[in-house]
């Protein structure tokens, strides 16, 4: 069925215009004005924006973290995101050392498969790097189209690899084609400080905050970005929370390094006082980097406006506090670290960046959609309005005001980090090749309706914006 999309604002990464979309096979077939409307359905956008669904780069669905296994499948995850204007994911296919990585990326695809309502992608862990792994990774990116691999600097025994784990891994991803994301806090000293705490009687959820100083962000930053620039590889640093991290980014980034970052609505938002909340709430805002003290929002803001952060993931990982978060009442260390975030990530952003006048409209489309897809290799057929491109669609309502709240949320969980939090801009309907996932504010998908996408390998050409290079 053919839509023409009427009377609505387009917003790309570099322009905002007034057109008319058509929209044919579920790809973007024409823009312009006055297009023929012979047996197309009309979606009127009066007064609405009309922008690429958002791409979220960074989510744990259906994960088992901490003892326990994140709250949100692909089935409430994905219809969550779809409420929120994310039309793709990309999520995280955990490995285990001495599995075949091909055995981990099955699990992950049968999580997925029959569940998942918008597209979705997956980025791979590397836990150590043997003559297997180096065997498998080609057919990994050449087959699967996994053309990212995450390598976790922190959660010492449980997720975190070595050095050489990581050097080896930017080597052969620059060999290859893909781009090498890190988890970067110095797990070791985190490990230390932590036994410390408890030997010294200190269990509550702050001491989780305490036991993380950003220096030890900054420090594992700082390591991965020159490992990348001996390798002469990519990275890719996830959640960046701090000004310690971002002064490290625009440091390797001065020098010419391939190095990015993202950063997520909690770290703009909330802060390290959130932990000290009573009765055990402070273990709703458990995230590992911790929330920082508050001065870091402005570094953050200033860094997602002057391009040494260039996306806006959620890093959805969310437990329910009763039951999950509660693992860890008396020993801060066995709460779960993670939140619930995927719905409210395009709306934070909109409300907190572009109507405050910290970033642009057409940053906030780079930094949720179109970057994220030149960087994971999906542009131009996710990330933009363009002919050819999937009618992967947002209708937003820009002054819309609402409250975010777990009563109206799609999340799986029991609890919103932002609960109370008021907020203008909303998605009325979102579009997946072509076809209606919410409209008019109700849910229309189907479990299965979303997509496998297989990546491009990395490309620098492909992701440097117009004019721009790394230095800044
Ligand atoms: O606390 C967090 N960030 N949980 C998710 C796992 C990770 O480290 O990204
Ligand atoms: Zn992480
Ligand atoms: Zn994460």
């Amino acid at each position: 069925m053919k839509k023409i999309i009427k009377n609505g604002t387009i917003v790309t990464a570099t322009d905002t215009y007034q057109a008319e979309l058509l929209i044919e096979d579920g790809k973007i077939a024409q823009i312009g004005t006055n297009l023929s409307a012979i047996g197309a359905e009309i979606v009127d956008a009066k007064g609405c924006l009309v922008f690429p669904g958002g791409i979220d780069p960074h989510t744990h669905l259906d994960m088992p973290f901490g003892g326990t296994i994140t709250k949100d499948d692909f089935e409430s995850g994905t219809i969550a995101a779809a409420f929120g204007g994310t039309t793709s994911i990309i999520d995280f296919c955990l490995t285990n050392k001495g599995e075949p990585l091909k055995d981990a990326i099955q699990t992950w695809h049968g999580k997925s498969k029959d569940k998942a309502v918008i597209d979705y992608g997956f980025h791979l862990m590397i836990g150590e790097i043997n003559d297997k792994v180096l065997n498998e990774l080609p057919q990994v990116i050449n087959e699967e189209g996994i053309t990212s691999f995450k390598v976790f600097m922190a959660y010492k025994n449980v997720l975190q690899a070595d050095d050489e784990t990581l050097f080896r891994t930017l080597v052969t991803a620059k060999e290859h084609g893909g781009l090498v994301m890190v988890h970067a806090e110095n797990g070791d000293v985190i490990d230390y400080l932590t036994k410390k705490a408890l030997e010294e009687g200190k269990t509550e959820p702050i001491y989780h905050a305490l036991t993380r100083p950003q220096e030890l962000e900054g420090e594992a930053t700082g390591r991965a970005a020159r490992l990348t620039g001996l390798a002469n590889s990519q990275l890719y640093v996830v959640h960046v929370s701090c000004s310690d991290a971002v002064e490290q980014i625009a440091e390797a980034r001065s020098k010419g390094f391939n190095v990015w970052g993202e950063t997520c609505p909690q770290y703009l938002v909330l802060d390290q006082s959130y932990l000290e909340k009573p009765n055990f709430e402070g273990a709703k805002y458990v995230w590992s980097p911790p929330l920082r003290e508050k001065w870091n929002q402005e570094v953050l803001w200033n860094a997602l406006k002057n391009g040494t952060l260039q996306t806006f993931g959620s890093d959805q990982c969310s437990f329910d506090f009763k039951g999950q978060k509660e693992l860890g009442r008396n020993d801060f260390t066995k709460i779960p670290n993670g939140g619930p975030i995927i719905e409210d990530r395009l709306t934070i952003l909109f409300s907190e960046g572009v109507k405050k006048g910290r970033i642009s409209l057409n940053q906030f489309v780079d930094l949720t959609s179109t970057r994220v897809a030149k960087l994971f290799g999906l542009f131009p057929k996710k990330g933009t309005i363009a002919i050819g491109s999937d009618a992967d669609l947002v209708i937003f309502d820009p002054n819309v005001e609402r409250v975010i709240s777990a009563e109206t949320h799609h999340m799986a969980v029991d609890y919103n980090a932002f609960e109370g939090m008021k907020v203008t801009g909303e998605p009325v309907s979102v579009l997946v090749r072509g076809d209606y996932v919410i409209r008019d504010k109700q849910f229309v998908g189907k479990p299965g309706s979303g997509q496998y996408l297989k990546r491009e390998k990395y490309s620098l050409n492909t992701l440097l914006n117009q004019n721009e290079t790394l230095s800044i």
